[in-house]
Formats: C-alpha cells, sequence, structure tokens
C-alpha cells in the first residue's frame, strides 16, 4: 500500500485532516488503532470556538452543526455561589457554539465515506520506520501484518499514541504538569439547569454545568484520581453537585438516570518542536490542556488546519517553506492556550496544597474580575479563541 500523506489516528484532529486533504485531492489513509462505534463511544469535549465553527463551515462539514448547534454568547462564573456572567457578544463581539465532540467526529466520519476515503480501523501495533526519508508504517489487520508507505506521516493518534514516542529523545523537549485531581463527568437526558455554561469554584471543589443540546446535560465535578466511578450513584453525584452551585441553580437541577459517567486526569502538557523529518504532530499527541476552558478540541483543530495549509502548499509548488513553519506557527498558539486553560483550572479548583493566603488570592482574582471590563475582555477573548 502507498500513500502522500499517513495520518495515524482517527480522532478529530486526523479525521479533520483527512477531509482537508481529500478535498483538495490529496491522497491519505487514516490508520486507527480502534472501531468506529468505539472512536464515537467517547464523551469528550462540548464547546466549539468561532475559528472551529469557520473550519467546519468553510470546509463543508458544518451544515448539521448550523442546524442542531447552540450558539452560546456568554457563560458563567460562579465563586461559593456568587455569579457572574461573562458576556462574550458584548465584550469581544464573538460567540462559541455547543456542539459535542462525537457529533463532529459522526459528522467528518459520514463525509469520509461519502468521499470513499480509506480508514483502516482497529490496525493493531503500528509502528513507524523510515522517518528522516521515505517512511512507512506498520501495522497489523484482520490477522495479517502489513505496511502503508508514504510521503508524509501525521500523527493525529492522541496523548497516549505511538507518534510522539517514535521520535529520539534527543529530538523533542517535553513540558508537562499532572494536577492532583481529576473531573468526574455524567450525561444525562435531562434539560440543563441553566441556559449557559457555569464554571464554579466551592469550597468542596470545581464543579461545570455543561450541556450538548436543549434536553440533554453534561456536568462535572472535580475529585480525587483514587475515586472510583462505581462509588458514585447518580443521586451522590448531583447531591454533590448542587452543594457546590448557587442555590437557585442547584434547585433547577434536573435529575435523570446517567448515560454515561467517567473520570478523566487533568494534565498541562507540550512536546517540542512537532515535526522529525517527515513526521508532524498535531492535536492531543502534541499537547494536552487541562480541560477547564474547553480548549483541547479547538486547538487539535487549529493544528490541522495549519499542517493542511503547509501540506497544501507543497504539493501545489513543491516548497518546503509552509512545512518548515508548522511547529513555530502552531506552537504560538499552543503555549498562549496552555496559558489559558493552565490559568482557569488554578482559579477554579482547590489544590491539596493550598494555605488560606493562596485560597484568598483565588477570591481576590473572582472580585477583579467582577469588578474590570477590561479583565473581563481578556477573560472572552481567550475564550472564544482570539489569541493574537
Ligand atoms: P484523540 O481524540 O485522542 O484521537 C486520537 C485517535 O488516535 C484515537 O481515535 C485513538 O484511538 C487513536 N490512536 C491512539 N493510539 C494509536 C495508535 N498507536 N495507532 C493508531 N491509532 C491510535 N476537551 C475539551 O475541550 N473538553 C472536555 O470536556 C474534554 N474532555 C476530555 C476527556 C478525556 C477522557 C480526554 C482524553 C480528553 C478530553 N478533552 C476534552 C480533550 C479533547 O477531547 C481532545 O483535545 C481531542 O480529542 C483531541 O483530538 P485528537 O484527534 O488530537 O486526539
Ligand atoms: C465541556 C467540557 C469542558 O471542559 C468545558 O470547559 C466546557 C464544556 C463539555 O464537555 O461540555
Amino acid at each position: 500500500m502507498r500513500t502522500k500523506v499517513a495520518i495515524i489516528g482517527g480522532g478529530p484532529a486526523g479525521l479533520m485532516l483527512g477531509h482537508l486533504l481529500t478535498r483538495e485531492g490529496i491522497d491519505n489513509v487514516i490508520v486507527e488503532r480502534q472501531s468506529g462505534a468505539y472512536v464515537l463511544g467517547r464523551i469528550r469535549a462540548g464547546v466549539l470556538e468561532q475559528g472551529t465553527v469557520d473550519l467546519l463551515e468553510q470546509s463543508g462539514a458544518g451544515s448539521r452543526m448550523r442546524a442542531e448547534g447552540l450558539p452560546h454568547e456568554g457563560f458563567e462564573l460562579s465563586f461559593d455561589g456568587d455569579r457572574l456572567r461573562i458576556d462574550l457578544a458584548k465584550l469581544t463581539g464573538r460567540s462559541v457554539m455547543v456542539y459535542g465532540q462525537t457529533e463532529v467526529t459522526r459528522d467528518l466520519m459520514a463525509l469520509r465515506e461519502q468521499a470513499g476515503a480509506p480508514t483502516l480501523y482497529e490496525a493493531k501495533d503500528v509502528a513507524l520506520e523510515g522517518l528522516e526519508g521515505s517512511p512507512v508504517v506498520h501495522f497489523t489487520r484482520n490477522g495479517e501484518r502489513q505496511s502503508l508507505a508514504c510521503e508524509y506521516v501525521a500523527g493525529c493518534d492522541g496523548f497516549h499514541g505511538v507518534c510522539r514516542k517514535s521520535i529520539p529523545a534527543e529530538h523533542i523537549r517535553l513540558f508537562e504538569r499532572v494536577y492532583p485531581f481529576g473531573w468526574l463527568g455524567l450525561l444525562v437526558d435531562r434539560p440543563p439547569a441553566a441556559p449557559e455554561l457555569i464554571y464554579a469554584h466551592h469550597a468542596r471543589g470545581f464543579a461545570l454545568c455543561s450541556m450538548r443540546s436543549a434536553t440533554r446535560s453534561r456536568y462535572y465535578i472535580q475529585c480525587s484520581m483514587d475515586e472510583k466511578v462505581a462509588d458514585w450513584s447518580d443521586d451522590r453525584f448531583y447531591d454533590e453537585l448542587g452543594r457546590r452551585l448557587n442555590p437557585a441553580v442547584a434547585d433547577a437541577l434536573k435529575r435523570g438516570p446517567s448515560i454515561e459517567k467517567s473520570i478523566a486526569p487533568l494534565r498541562s502538557f507540550v512536546a517540542e518542536p512537532l515535526r522529525f523529518g517527515h513526521l508532524f504532530l498535531a492535536g492531543d499527541s502534541a499537547h494536552i490542556v487541562p480541560p477547564t476552558g474547553a480548549k483541547g478540541l479547538n486547538l487539535a483543530l487549529h493544528d490541522v488546519r495549519v499542517l493542511f495549509e503547509a501540506l497544501a502548499e507543497h504539493y501545489r509548488t513543491g516548497s518546503a517553506t509552509a512545512l518548515e513553519r508548522y511547529s513555530p506557527r502552531v506552537l504560538d498558539r499552543i503555549w498562549k492556550t496552555e496559558r489559558f486553560s493552565w490559568s482557569m483550572t488554578t482559579l477554579l479548583h482547590n489544590f491539596p496544597e493550598h494555605d488560606p493566603f493562596t485560597r484568598r488570592m483565588q477570591r481576590a482574582e473572582f472580585d477583579a474580575l467582577a469588578g474590570s471590563p477590561t479583565a473581563q475582555r481578556m477573560m472572552a477573548e481567550s475564550y472564544t479563541g482570539q489569541f493574537g
């Protein structure tokens, strides 16, 4: 087998890159470790920045999002029950779109199938060879070891993938912070407790009220990484969530049987540079942000847009200039996004090591935000994806 671009990983980054390349007539193959159903079963991000919405629309992947997504012109911060609305529209002239990662993935999978572009699902034990010259991707599928020769490899295989690990240690630098807590998430077919998202700081820990539609809610509570999902009945979850919210919001919580419940760790991580020879890293394989601020998916799709433009220029003109610029170009946004996600996480969570002074500093930061439209504008710019 032979192709121009081998894309490792069929999550949102890999699927979007494949979609853009296919539209441009650039031959590509996606190699994915899991089945399509498994990929669609993962419940992850829920909020799209304006730039992500524009990318989906301009590339012809936005029709269902336009029809079913919920545009949000603001969100709320809550601090020990005190509420502050960040008016995104007034502060920045922009909004965000509530439309789940699962739906983005489903739409991109459908377009790929329509286009007849190949995705090799359930490809196990992927190994990369020849990254500095003529790459070959090896994998086991249907019990058989197979090879795919290519000109470039796009490493879109997430944090635990094989691509980043294939770069020799002396050619890559890693930056990491693991946070001492996780998020316990619950998905339920009940209308949201409030019309906009609420990010809540509370002495008992962070909580987030989000949604997928007018009838489906997504809630998160900060928890210790020692917690077990099995120990959290739905009622225990709703009781704990309610304690961390403003009482009026807690009263409006509509309980129902969970359709998904899981614990996610929180991590900040950057690998640089995002290139080794003919391999380019994009999305979670190159960087992780803690989910506070809803940036992971948006950043992944920004990477692949820039990588697509570089590959398209290369195949159009023969020039390698844009490919050389890919890593520095995306790293600028990556670090700004890391800073924003880290600062939101630091403001809103309870850290075991925090002393009373640090907790007062969190409160003072919330009060400073509440008193300053300028500070609110900075937060709104980052939340909507304006990073300068
Ligand atoms: P992924 O979605 O991880 O896709 C990578 C793909 O590569 C997967 O399909 C995987 O099966 C495949 N793969 C892995 N290894 C191999 C291999 N060796 N060979 C072949 N294929 C391989 N972001 C938010 O903004 N809000 C959230 O609430 C949120 N929640 C999250 C919860 C969890 C548990 C996780 C892990 C992430 C969450 N994120 C969230 C982040 C967001 O979902 C990611 O940033 C986004 O999925 C990145 O897309 P990606 O395509 O780069 O990576
Ligand atoms: C969701 C997740 C986030 O991390 C966030 O900041 C907003 C929404 C969600 O899953 O809906």
